[in-house]
């Protein structure tokens, strides 16, 4: 049985108090973090930068998986590496440089993951084959948490796992217990959660739920 990680999203989070969120993830049995990172131009919100993820960084251990939602990511990746990422996403949408910014954040020492939109076919993956880890198929239109799960997605994880058996697949968006079996069932790693674990009382139980085959 392959393991399957768990990505707590921090997005609806309570920012004022993210060191006892993160810490309470971690005790929870959150694999990942997962951190939104939103520029108002790739995606119609805005969310934080370097400085959190710096600052996040400093009170857990677990693994940061930072999302990059922002146009040309490239100008930034130095900084999200030096601040304490581990993994870093940039979409496939977002730069005319995908394939020189997975080189550069492989260069920096980090996991590097590649995300496609709700519309953005999984094959144009195909020519940036072995510059990537993780593939991370957007299960919403990126940008807000707490939307429906997209159904179609199951196909395209299918599909992702089909073209790259050797990459760990990431889902983001909309899962909850339900959504979470079929994507699974699909081939999925690596599951994303923003509001079913933090707007629920037990986040723990949340977790375990979502961990299930
Ligand atoms: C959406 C973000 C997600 C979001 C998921 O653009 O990338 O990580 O927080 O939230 P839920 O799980 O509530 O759909
Ligand atoms: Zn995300």
């Amino acid at each position: 049985m392959r393991k399957i990680f768990i990505s707590p999203s921090i997005l609806t989070a309570d920012f004022a108090r993210l060191e006892q969120e993160c810490k309470a993830l971690e005790k929870c049995g959150a694999d990942w973090i997962h951190c939104d990172v939103m520029d108002g131009n790739f995606v119609p919100n805005l969310t934080f930068g370097m400085p959190i993820i710096k600052s996040i960084r400093k009170c857990v251990v677990l693994p940061l998986d930072v999302h990059l939602m922002i146009d040309r990511p490239e100008r930034y990746i130095a900084q999200f590496a030096e601040a304490g990422a581990n993994l870093i996403t940039i979409h496939a949408e977002a730069t005319e440089n995908v394939a020189d910014c997975l080189k550069l954040i492989r260069s920096c020492g980090k996991k590097v993951g590649i995300s496609v939109k709700p519309n953005t076919p999984v094959e144009v993956l195909q020519q940036y084959r072995g510059l990537f880890d993780m593939i991370l198929i957007m299960s919403v239109e990126p940008g807000f948490g707490g939307q429906s799960f997209i159904e179609e997605s199951v196909n395209k994880i299918r599909r992702a796992r089909e073209l790259f058996p050797d990459v760990l697949i990431e889902v983001d968006g909309g899962i909850n217990k339900h959504t979470a079996k079929k994507v699974i069932e699909a081939g999925v790693d690596v599951i994303v959660a923003g509001s079913a674990i933090i707007n629920v009382a037990d986040r723990k139980h949340a977790i375990e739920e979502l961990r299930k085959m």
